[in-house]
């Protein structure tokens, strides 16, 4: 039965799949420019995008919550970022000086950012969160790094995943999440330079989210202990709030790092934090203590330009707001129709919506949390594959979606855009239904 929906993709894409056959001769990993565009048969392949729609080569329409792997809370191609970026285009895409904008970009981002007392461009998160790593290193003399299992902050290097193939990472500990005394276990051992602690929780603000408590008490204990503490808000940042995750959590760490929305929709990376620690940056620091920054794309005018602009609107907190607003909405609406259909699962998440399809463990009172505490069950592979295949039948429907896992939005939604999302995704359960794939309680 499964396979009747992928011939019918299949029927209704020609176009995309004859690129995806020439990709796979050119593309390695099945053709796909990154894992989360992988799916089978193949993702679609987009030629425009506006606000909260894109369209594929074959005319089919899609409601959008991918969102640029979460880079768009503005949407697709908002229109001041657009005339931001075309009037830099003319003026100098890469001008190897310093300049206005990258003082006006910073200076937004601190004024949103209390931790950030000093920031440092670069050219992607993972980068951010690789020169994170330096700087604690050389300000604490330490150098060992402490992570937590599932906690994403890029694929190469000390800040992959554990277990990577082809990486060598001698001085990375990974520890469980939200267990405090293997936190302190570790930290006693007065050898970590850095910890580090996804925004909002693991995977895209939360998927499996922290304890609050926690959270609020790793400054006093990294403190303790001289360990710098990073929060990673790469997807966080300006997402969740003005001030980023930490601003609802009411938290502040030694050092931030930031990608996505904050750059407007293109490629960017920043640390933000304290002076002190920064200072290692600054040639009148002592050479064993001093980090050469180089990078041919550190705040090039251009992304400057769509930064600054984005960053103008993040600052009354409306978009984030409207996000949110939306993220409740899709989220209301959708665990009715689980709930009508006597389907063991959850939408959960702020700006984020999370899909947990598995036993309700417990009823959470705070609608940022799964049914359970456990983290397998979040992230059983059993499930991951049925999200997959509630992918497709999205993408069927007009819905993009992160395999079927998250749904990401932006300030651009619609109610219109959320109330046929809901028809799509009751339609996609019940054929799945049909097919044997979910099962009702
Ligand atoms: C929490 C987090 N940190 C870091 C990264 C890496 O950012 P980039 O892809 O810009 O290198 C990601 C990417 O999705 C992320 O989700």
């Amino acid at each position: 039965m499964t396979t009747d929906i992928i011939e019918e993709y299949k029927r209704t894409h020609p176009g995309s799949r004859k690129l995806h056959e020439q990709a796979v001769n050119a593309f390695a990993a099945n053709g796909a420019t990154h894992v989360t565009r992988l799916l089978v048969p193949f993702r679609p392949y987009i030629t425009h995008a506006r606000g909260s729609r894109k369209w594929d080569v074959d005319g089919n329409e899609y409601i959008d919550y991918v969102m640029g792997h979460g880079a768009l809370i503005l949407g697709h191609s908002h229109p001041a970022v657009v005339q931001a970026v075309q009037e830099q285009m003319a003026k100098g895409v890469q001008y190897g000086e310093n300049h206005e904008q990258e003082v006006a970009w910073a200076e937004l981002i601190k004024s949103m950012m209390p931790v950030a007392e000093k920031i440092e461009f670069c050219a992607c998160g993972q980068e951010a969160n690789l020169m994170a790593i330096r700087l604690a290193r050389a300000f604490t003399g330490k150098k060992k790094v402490l992570r937590f299992v599932e906690n994403f902050h890029g694929w190469a290097g000390e800040v992959a995943p554990a277990g990577s193939a082809g990486v060598v990472m001698p001085e990375v500990t990974f520890i469980p999440m939200n267990d405090l005394s293997k936190v302190e276990e570790e930290l006693a051992k007065n050898e970590y330079a850095v910890i580090f602690t996804e925004g909002g929780g693991a995977h895209m603000d939360g998927q499996i989210p922290w304890d609050t408590d926690f959270i609020r008490a790793l400054p006093a204990l990294t403190k303790k202990y001289g360990t710098v503490w990073v929060i990673d808000e790469v997807v966080t940042g300006f997402r969740d709030s003005r001030g980023g995750w930490q601003e609802v959590v009411g938290v502040k760490p030694d050092l931030t790092t930031l990608g996505k929305c904050v750059g407007g929709g293109l490629p960017v990376g920043a640390v933000a934090g304290r002076t002190d620690i920064l200072e290692t940056l600054n040639p009148k620091t002592s050479l064993e203590r001093y980090i050469r920054h180089t990078g041919t794309w550190n705040a090039n005018p251009l992304l400057c330009s769509a930064g600054t602009t984005a960053c103008k609107l993040y600052l009354n907190g409306e978009s984030q707001k409207k996000a949110n607003e939306f993220g409740a909405y899709l989220r209301e609406k959708g665990n009715e129709v689980l709930e009508k259909r006597n389907i063991n699962g959850r939408l959960y998440g702020r700006t984020i919506i999370h899909l947990y399809l598995g036993p309700i463990d417990y009823e959470p009172s705070d609608y940022t949390k799964p049914p359970t505490r456990d983290i397998a069950k979040i992230i059983d592979p059993k499930a991951v594959a049925i999200k997959a295949h509630l992918c497709l039948h999205l993408l069927q429907r007009g819905v993009a979606t992160m395999g079927g896992r998250f749904f990401v939005l932006s300030a651009v939604h619609t109610k219109e855009d959320i109330d046929q999302t809901i028809d799509a995704f009751s339609d996609s359960l019940d054929a799945m239904i049909a097919e044997g794939v979910i099962k009702t309680a």
